[in-house]
């Protein structure tokens, strides 16, 4: 079965064509990055319009990579929901013109599933359920009791910001380049987490908690930059700038922010194992998805941890870690064979629909 895909919840163009859930026949990705760089974060008006330009190009592009015609198709799929609706609506409306104008079935995908579905694709060693899996992106930080492709729970998530966000203003901060989680753990490897200033907070809220803060740890490393702030009122002064530390200075604090980063993951990890096993579902596999799952540290410990819970791990391929569409088609097809599809009326959703 062939499934065509379209992503447009963010600030990447794609589409891919799946063969049978886990063969990738096409995966062609369009980044706004250079549109977005100069004001430093996605601005949704400019993703939206940029979706607009780019949809088709790019849809033609993974057809003709493929070598498949529409005909060929099975059913096409598109992200639906979380994303900036504006960017939603984009890939929505396409698809739903894609399905009505060749009679094929709709299938509305929810991006964060997916990418926990992405470490499925081009293997041949699909994981064994009940898994526990780890979304780290630029919106979501969130643990899942994962029982089937489809089906899975929330068992933990972030009070405040996504890793991946944290991330994304640790680079600001150090002005490690853009796009900033990539050029932040690029800085961090040339760095020492042990001759950093300070040490950074792994804020762990309660003991049994297994939801995520990482506002603190951006706090503290603003800190650990500038310094305490000085003074009072309209005196209050940072004691220095970012231009007072050596380059070697810059990428011992950027380790530290990494090994802190990464380590408050890794924790909960644990924690949830530890959870899942109590209520007598223990996980039999690890699974990871998101953008943060490129990062190069979290790819060492993870399998560490995997070695250390004696639990397989799943981390997917550097091309399927980002927003990509091949993770959507991949898990549509699972709809498809449930029997499952979507009308016309499918809405473009601000929200995962998984709680
Ligand atoms: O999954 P994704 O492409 O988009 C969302 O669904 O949010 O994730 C993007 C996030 C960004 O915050 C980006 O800074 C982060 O993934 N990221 C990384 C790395 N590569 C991308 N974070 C840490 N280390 C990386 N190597
Ligand atoms: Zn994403």
């Amino acid at each position: 079965m062939l499934i065509l895909a379209l992503e447009t919840s963010c600030d990447e163009t794609a589409a891919a064509v799946v063969e049978d859930g886990s063969r990738v026949l096409s995966n062609v990705v369009h980044s706004q990055h250079d549109l977005h760089e100069k004001y430093g974060g996605v601005v949704p008006e400019v993703a939206s319009r940029a979706h607009l330009d780019w949809l088709t190009p790019v849809l033609r592009e993974a057809l003709e990579q493929a070598g498949v015609k529409p005909q060929d198709l099975s059913a096409i799929a598109v992200g639906n929901r979380p994303g900036l609706v504006g960017s939603l609506l984009v890939g929505v409306n396409a698809a739903k013109a894609l399905s009505w104008s060749l009679g094929l079935p709709l299938l509305g995908i929810d991006h964060v599933q997916a990418h926990l579905y992405a470490s499925a694709l081009e293997t041949d060693a699909p994981p064994r359920f009940p898994a526990l899996g780890l979304v780290a992106s630029g919106g979501h930080t969130s643990l899942y009791a994962v029982e089937s492709p489809l089906k899975m729970t929330r068992i933990g998530s972030t009070i405040d910001d996504a890793v991946g966000e944290a991330y994304d203003k640790a680079a600001v901060m150090l002005q490690a380049g853009y796009p900033g989680g990539a050029s932040l753990d690029k800085l961090a490897q040339q760095g020492d987490a042990a001759r950093a200033p300070r040490p950074l907070p792994r804020s762990l809220l309660s003991p049994e908690s297994l939801d995520f803060s990482f506002s603190g740890l951006k706090t503290a490393l603003l800190y650990s930059i500038r310094g305490f702030p000085v003074g009072k009122g309209d005196a209050s002064a940072f004691a220095r700038d970012i231009g007072d530390l050596s380059p070697q200075e810059r990428a011992d604090i950027a380790a530290a922010f990494q090994e802190a980063a990464i380590g408050i993951l890794m924790t909960k990890l644990r924690r949830a194992d530890a959870r899942m096993k109590a209520l007598g579902s223990a996980p039999q596999a690890l699974l990871f998805g998101g953008g943060v799952v490129a990062n190069s540290l979290l790819r060492l410990e993870a399998a560490k941890l995997g070695a250390k819970l004696r639990l397989p791990v799943h981390l997917p391929k550097l091309a399927y870690c980002a927003d990509n569409a091949a993770m959507l088609a991949g898990l549509a097809h699972h709809r498809l064979i449930a029997g499952e599809s979507d009308d016309l009326l499918l809405p473009a959703l601000p929200s995962s629909l998984v709680q």
